[in-house]
């Protein structure tokens, strides 16, 4: 099986296991899949939570920050070889896709790389995807206090050129305009599949 395919096939039991509500699986990029912990992760009753982090202008933001706006949050890394990438490539096609909507939206991308990933290179490496995507990032306590809270995991690994890659969960948290969780979607889920999953959120708002 290739790469590809088996990665479609992950990302689609995980897809099955979260809709069933039965359990939840977090896929981890390029490993394999990884039983979560949380085992209310299925509800969502204890996802999201407070944070505070460092915006790519400078300015410390908080969840506060971002009251009143419909979130999807996104955890991740500059370096990622190509998750990362597609989803923020997905999360933009859902901007576009939701046209007058997108004003109620706000993209945040949240670095578990924050050692190479300083406010400059995730605020230059989101723009690319979209403006109106937040990059995010903060110190390692910071970064470790959120995806605590997000229940995200992320381990560096050492890679082939003496580097290193980050292994990290592939979610897009749907988080309301009060700060409240209110959904799950696969880091693989398409732009138009984002799009109508939070249109009727938002109308319903
Ligand atoms: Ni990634």
């Amino acid at each position: 099986m290739t790469a590809i395919r088996r990665l479609l096939l992950i990302t689609s039991v995980a897809a099955l296991l979260l809709g069933s509500g039965m359990l939840a699986i977090v896929f981890i990029e390029g490993r394999d899949i990884h039983p979560a912990t949380a085992a209310n992760t299925a509800t969502g009753a204890s996802l999201g939570g407070p944070f505070t982090l460092v915006a790519a202008d400078g300015r410390t933001v908080t969840d506060q920050s971002y009251r009143g706006k419909w979130l999807l949050v996104y955890f991740g890394y500059t370096y990622c070889p190509d998750v990362c990438p597609t989803t923020l490539n997905n999360i933009a096609q859902a901007l576009v896709r939701l046209g007058a909507d997108t004003r109620a939206v706000t993209p945040i991308f949240i670095t578990v790389d924050p050692q190479r990933d300083t406010r400059q290179v995730i605020g230059q490496y989101v723009k690319a995807f979209d403006p109106r995507i937040v990059g995010l990032t903060g110190s390692q306590a910071q970064i470790a206090a959120v995806a605590k809270e997000y229940r995200v995991y992320y381990e560096p690994q050492p890679a082939q050129n003496g580097g290193y890659l980050v292994d990290h969960s592939s979610f897009i948290y749907v988080i309301d305009p009060h700060g409240k969780f209110v959904k799950i979607l696969p880091g693989s889920t398409s732009g138009a599949e984002i799009a109508a999953a939070i249109r009727p959120f938002i109308a319903g708002s």
